[in-house]
């Protein structure tokens, strides 16, 4: 089935991602691509709209990035952010200039003239309306043909909009959860502007994926690596239904799991997604290739390349035992990691850790790729685990890195540091699970400090080892503010961990943010 699709032209500004969000959220398809995707392309992906994003950029610096003006000829509604209103303006005659302050934080925007772009925005609106502000340059006079149709204090032209060209600007973010009634302000352009349907949902997702999934891979086996996490819990259960027994999960235990997760991603997956499941024991193979190892780049790299032997040993052994090769590779790959690597400054971001997903997998396996994910959110993939009915234990799971407890161990790994780790993070997580707020973390888990302290205890001077936690709130982990939990929940967490687990004197927890930190310790 077509679906109606907004583009959103991406100018760099940090908050595009979420313009793509809250389209999506309002069950319209849309893409991010750079500003300067080809009149070619655009035309091929057929919008219905264009949004122009925010950037950094002033319209007037060198080089700040343009498009070409053949866009404003395509006929389909324009909705420039930031700015992408400064751009229009520029572009089609008025000025932009650059103000003697910048304008951050909230603002008040009083509506002066009625449009179907604030249908629903104004139903339940305070009077006046609150918006967020985060600009440098300033509309001063509008291109001919435009119309101010709000304005605030220190903005002018807050919202303008020219009615024959149907293109319509505005100077705050509507994307940002700090605009009241953003989303609806953007469901407004989509659906009254646009004319979008907003039949982009879950089932369609599904019932769609599937569609292709079968097409695609006909009576050929698909192997996918299984970790028990959201996505590929998600994906198995769509394959499965794709597919049935032509999909081969494989679980590789490489000794670098949470307490007793072997066991519980077996339940689990025999609860929700019963198919087929290989399990191998690649525990000793990891322990014996990172013995001695410290440097954490080198531990994801021998972790990686341990995962790839053992993955192709095993299709291999598909191959030997019915004698048909497997074809196709499915991964959870998502929608920020695709943006990530094409982003309005046109190339992949610094490499700050080297991610160790299935991803890997040399070329000459040459497996094809089925990636139905590519182009969802996690929030998203989320949703249609839901729809697939899968539990919400496993829908709401927090993430756990490939390298699991390696790089949550700092320095050398050992089976003895690894069961300490598995013990306070067990009790960390149960206590979380108890106080009833997992759901409100985006992830939490221990750290081993190599460093021994001194303490004492009943009497006796120990010198032991250090834990720490960690415990973040974040929406994409790219950046992530570290939980506030009550003082008294932070020292039954740390008499527990003391008391019960052997080689612990001392629970230290991590207070810092990312950026500058990082989630992960290594
Ligand atoms: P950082 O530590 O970069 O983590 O702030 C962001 C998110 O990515 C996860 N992470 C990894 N996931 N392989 C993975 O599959 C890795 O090597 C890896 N390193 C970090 C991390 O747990 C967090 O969710």
């Amino acid at each position: 089935m077509d679906h109606d699709k907004i583009l959103i032209l991406d100018f760099g500004s940090q908050y595009n991602q979420l313009i793509a969000r809250r389209v999506r959220e309002n069950n319209v398809y849309c893409e991010l691509k750079p500003y300067y995707t080809s009149m070619e392309e655009i035309k091929k992906f057929n919008p219905k709209g264009i949004i122009f994003s925010g950037g950094p950029n002033s319209v007037y610096a060198l080089n700040s990035p343009d498009v070409p003006d053949e866009i404003f000829e395509l006929g389909v509604p324009i909705l420039g952010i930031c700015y992408g209103m400064q751009l229009i303006t520029k572009k089609l005659g008025g000025n932009v200039e650059r103000s003697d302050e910048q304008e951050f934080g909230f603002a008040e925007v009083n509506i002066d003239i009625d449009d179907s772009i604030f249908k629903n925005v104004v139903t339940d609106l305070k009077d006046p309306w609150k918006v967020w502000m985060s600009h440098g340059d300033k509309v001063v006079s509008l291109a001919e043909g435009f119309e101010v149709l709000a304005h605030s204090d220190n903005t002018p032209f807050a919202v303008i909009k020219n009615q024959i060209r149907n293109i319509y600007g505005v100077q705050f973010h509507p994307e940002v959860e700090h605009t009241e009634n953003g989303s609806i302000f953007l469901d407004d352009f989509v659906k009254n502007i646009c004319k979008c349907k907003g039949d982009w949902t879950a089932l369609s997702f599904i019932e769609e994926s599937i569609a292709k999934i079968k097409a695609e891979v006909g009576d050929e086996k698909v192997v996918l690596g299984y970790s028990g996490g959201v996505d590929s819990s998600v994906l198995s259960l769509l394959l499965s239904k794709a597919i049935g027994n032509n999909l081969i999960n494989i679980f590789v235990d490489n000794g670098l799991l949470r307490l007793d997760e072997r066991k519980k991603v077996i339940e689990k997956f025999k609860e929700n997604i019963d198919s087929n499941l290989i399990v191998v024991d690649a525990v000793d193979k990891h322990l014996v290739a990172l013995s001695g190892v410290t440097e954490p780049e080198k531990k994801r790299k021998i972790i990686g390349n341990a995962f790839i032997e053992v993955f192709s040993d095993e299709i291999d052994k598909i191959f030997k035992n019915d004698g048909h090769a497997v074809e196709f590779l499915a991964q959870g790959t998502i929608y920020p990691d695709v943006i990530e690597s094409v982003s309005a400054k046109g190339g992949p971001s610094d490499t700050i850790k080297s991610h160790h997903n299935v991803g890997g997998l040399p070329e000459d396996m040459k497996l094809k790729l089925i990636e139905p994910f590519r182009d969802l959110f996690k929030d998203e993939v989320r949703r249609v685990g839901k729809e697939l009915g899968l539990h919400d234990d496993m829908i709401q799971r927090h993430p756990f890195p490939g390298p699991g407890l390696a790089v949550r161990i700092l320095g050398d790994i050992t089976e003895e540091r690894c069961d300490v780790l598995r013990k306070a993070d067990d009790i960390f997580i149960n206590e979380i699970e108890k106080a009833g707020i997992y759901n409100e973390i985006g992830q939490a888990f221990a750290v081993f400090l190599p460093v021994k302290t001194v303490g004492v205890m009943g009497d006796v001077r120990t010198y032991d080892n250090v834990i720490a936690l960690r415990a973040v709130s974040t929406i994409d982990f790219m950046t992530a503010d570290w939980y506030p939990f009550e003082h008294s929940f932070l020292a039954k967490v740390s008499t527990r961990i003391i008391n019960e687990v052997r080689g612990v004197n001392r629970v230290v927890y991590d207070i810092s943010s990312k950026p500058p930190g990082t989630i992960e310790w290594e």
